[in-house]
Formats: C-alpha cells, sequence, structure tokens
C-alpha cells in the first residue's frame, strides 16, 4: 500500500511506562527483578478465579524459590475496579506489612492493583476522593514497588496510567490516571493458556478496539500509528488461532504482544466513541468491556467511515486486506467489513438485545447520555451528539 498523504502532527508528547519485559517463563524473574526494585515482603493481587484455576500459584512458586517473602494473597477482586475493594486492599496491604505488590490478574484486577499502590503510596485509606480528582498528576510521588502479570491479551492496564473504576452507587465508571503505573509488566504467556475460549475472545476484541480506535482518534502520532497497525497484523493473524487452540502458546504469545502494543498506542492517543458507548453498557447493564466494544466497533466504525477513511486504510492494509487500487473510502468499508468477519471467525455473535439492552428508545436515554459524558467520545474522529449515540446503540441492538 502506498503510504497515504497524513497531515504532520503538530503536537504529541508520548510517555513510556512501565518496562517490558517478555517471555514464556518470564515469572522466574520475579525475585531478582523485585528485589532490584527494593521489595522484599510481596501482597499478591488477583482474584479467585485465578487462584482456583491455578495461575496465581505458578507465580507463587516462583515467589516461593526467591528470596522474597509472601505475606499475603488478596484474592477478592470482582468484575470492574470497585472503590469498596481497592479500599480493603490497601488495608490488607497494611495489615501484612507488605513493601511491594505482585498483581496476577486481568484488567479489574490490574486496574484495582493500580488503585491500591496509590492509597499506599499516598498514605490514604478511601481512594473516593482521589477518584473524584480523576488526574493525579500534579503532586504525585513514585510509589511502591509494582511488578503485574497480565493474564489477559486486551485491556492493557499493564502498561495503561488509567484505572477505570466502577462507581456502584452512582452505576458510572470513573476514570482515573496517575503517572507512576506498574515499575514491569511481565508478559508470561504461559499464564494466559488457561483463559476460556470465549473471554479469549472478548478481551482480544478490547485489544482491537484499542489499536483501531488509537490510530484513528483525534490525538493520533505516527508513535501511536507505529505501535497501533501492528497490534492489528498480530490480531488478525493470531486471534482467531489463541480462540481454537487454547494451548497455542505461540499465539498466547503474540496476542499479549499485541495487547500491550495497542494499549501503549492508546494510552497515548485515546480511544473514542467505541470505548464511549461500551463504558456506559458496562455501567448500565454490566456488560464485559471487550464484548461491548466487539460489538460496538463495527457499528462505530461505520459510522466514522467518512471522516476517518485515509486512516481505515491502513488499519485495512495492516488486517492484511489488498487495498491497492481501491479509494480510501472503499478501504475504509473493508476494514469493517474485516472487524465482521473476524468476529465471526471467533464467534463473537452476541447483539445488545442478547445482553439485557432494551430496544426503547426513551430507557436508552440514560446510557446515551452517560457514553456521551464519557471522556473518551471527545476523541472520536467524527463529532457524536447524542442522537447520533442513540443511533449506535439502536443499530447494535
Ligand atoms: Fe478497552
Amino acid at each position: 500500500m502506498k503510504y497515504p498523504d497524513l497531515e504532520l502532527s503538530s503536537f504529541f508528547m508520548w510517555s513510556n511506562r512501565p518496562r517490558i519485559m517478555f517471555g514464556p517463563g518470564i515469572r522466574s524473574e520475579i525475585g531478582f527483578e523485585m528485589n532490584a526494585l527494593g521489595g522484599k515482603k510481596v501482597v499478591i493481587i488477583t482474584d479467585k478465579g485465578i487462584v482456583n484455576a491455578g495461575v496465581a500459584g505458578m507465580v507463587v512458586k516462583e515467589i516461593e524459590k526467591s528470596e522474597l517473602e509472601l505475606v499475603g494473597i488478596f484474592d477478592s477482586i470482582v468484575q470492574d475496579a470497585r472503590i469498596d475493594i481497592i479500599n480493603q486492599g490497601a488495608a490488607f496491604y497494611r495489615e501484612k506489612g507488605a513493601d511491594c505488590m505482585v498483581v496476577v490478574g486481568g484488567g479489574s484486577v490490574m486496574d484495582s492493583a493500580k488503585g491500591i499502590n496509590i492509597l499506599i503510596g499516598e498514605g490514604a485509606d478511601d481512594f473516593q476522593p482521589l477518584a473524584d480528582r480523576a488526574a493525579l498528576w500534579d503532586d504525585a510521588k513514585p510509589l511502591p514497588p509494582h511488578i503485574v502479570f497480565p493474564t489477559t491479551a486486551g485491556t492493557a492496564s499493564e502498561i495503561t496510567h488509567a484505572i477505570i473504576a466502577l462507581d456502584v452507587n452512582a452505576r458510572v465508571k470513573l476514570q482515573i490516571t496517575h503517572p507512576y503505573n506498574a515499575d514491569i509488566a511481565m508478559l508470561d504467556p504461559e499464564l494466559t493458556v488457561k483463559l476460556p475460549p470465549k473471554i479469549t475472545a472478548f478481551t482480544g476484541m478490547d485489544a482491537l478496539t484499542h489499536a483501531i480506535e488509537g490510530v484513528t482518534s483525534t490525538s493520533v502520532s505516527p508513535i501511536g500509528d507505529a505501535l497501533g497497525l501492528h497490534a492489528i497484523r498480530l490480531i488478525f493473524k493470531y486471534l482467531p488461532m489463541a480462540v481454537n487452540e487454547p494451548e497455542n502458546i505461540d499465539a498466547r504469545g503474540h496476542m499479549l504482544i499485541a495487547s500491550t502494543l495497542a494499549g501503549m498506542c492508546f494510552g497515548n492517543t485515546m480511544t473514542g466513541a467505541v470505548h464511549a458507548t461500551a463504558h456506559a453498557l458496562g455501567a448500565h447493564y454490566g456488560i464485559p468491556h471487550g464484548l461491548a466494544n466487539g460489538i460496538m466497533l463495527p457499528v462505530v466504525m461505520e459510522f466514522n467511515v467518512e471522516e476517518a477513511a485515509d486512516r481505515y486504510m491502513m488499519v485495512a492494509d495492516a488486517m492484511g486486506i489488498n487495498v491497492d487500487g481501491m479509494e480510501p473510502i472503499e478501504a475504509a468499508r473493508a476494514a469493517v467489513q474485516g472487524v465482521k468477519n473476524l468476529k465471526k471467525e471467533i464467534g463473537l455473535t452476541e447483539r445488545l438485545k442478547d445482553l439485557g439492552v432494551p430496544d426503547d428508545r426513551e430507557k436508552l436515554m440514560p446510557t446515551v447520555e452517560l457514553a456521551g459524558a464519557d471522556s473518551q467520545i471527545s476523541y472520536n474522529p467524527r463529532y457524536a451528539e447524542e442522537e447520533d449515540i442513540l443511533n449506535l446503540y439502536l443499530k447494535a441492538l
């Protein structure tokens, strides 16, 4: 594909944290790396599913072989990071006399752990006032040592600065950012092979959405393009493989890398209307984030197709579609079809009506308003008014 005539960015900045270490079995480095960070007494932050699947145990084994002391396992995280559970986690950390954390889990676990570490670093015990401030960059101090093992290839919370926390009472998803995320993200594909095909598909669609929204947002950058487009290449090749052959370490490894690349991309360039509408669906109907993204992605792309045609052409090219000789708009439509085909290949057939979302304009309005107030909507390449957001939901029913 000949590179399209894209406008030169007038400004961008890029944040690079944490250090990334990749490798099947890389968890064996935990003792050396945590020691180098100054941590000695470890609390593991995880959830019961990860413990019962034996995945937390794979990390515990390596901690036990090292000079680190495991002082406790906090496994009370549930779907979505929640302020009450973040507070409980910080109390647990202090009670056990920990001085560092090892995190083993998916997005909800990783986001909760970031919140817990902020509370520890700030010497606070209630996350609500910090969450209300949303951005904690002005007076942030470095936090205690924090190493994270993602067990899903999707949310990329191991790499981003954001915490998406559910405010259970207000039914909204809060977004909080802090400059000190994890110190090291250890990408060990052996920890992801037990992930069931459905969750692999949902989380993979989250990663794909990060990459596509990250290279088409209103704050794109050349670094983001490099990362996001390569993530798309990897996801189109390896997501069907990871879904159909869960034990395939090669596919799992490539998906972990793709998820991290997409996270580095959108963590700096932001997302768009897919994430805004998905956050609201998660808050009001409890739809898992990756599934909500997977449903909304082709619908939002169709809405954006003219405004983002040049960029969707690069997306189509990264998907492996031969766009030579195509007009940008034609290639952009092929990219939308490419997403639909991938969804079929990984068995993601759900629609909003299957998940309790009502086919009723009136009843949908609170969700429309919540999506309209989500910070990510402002990064969508096409301006979306409330009527547009309503139509996006109606199309996805
Ligand atoms: Fe996401």
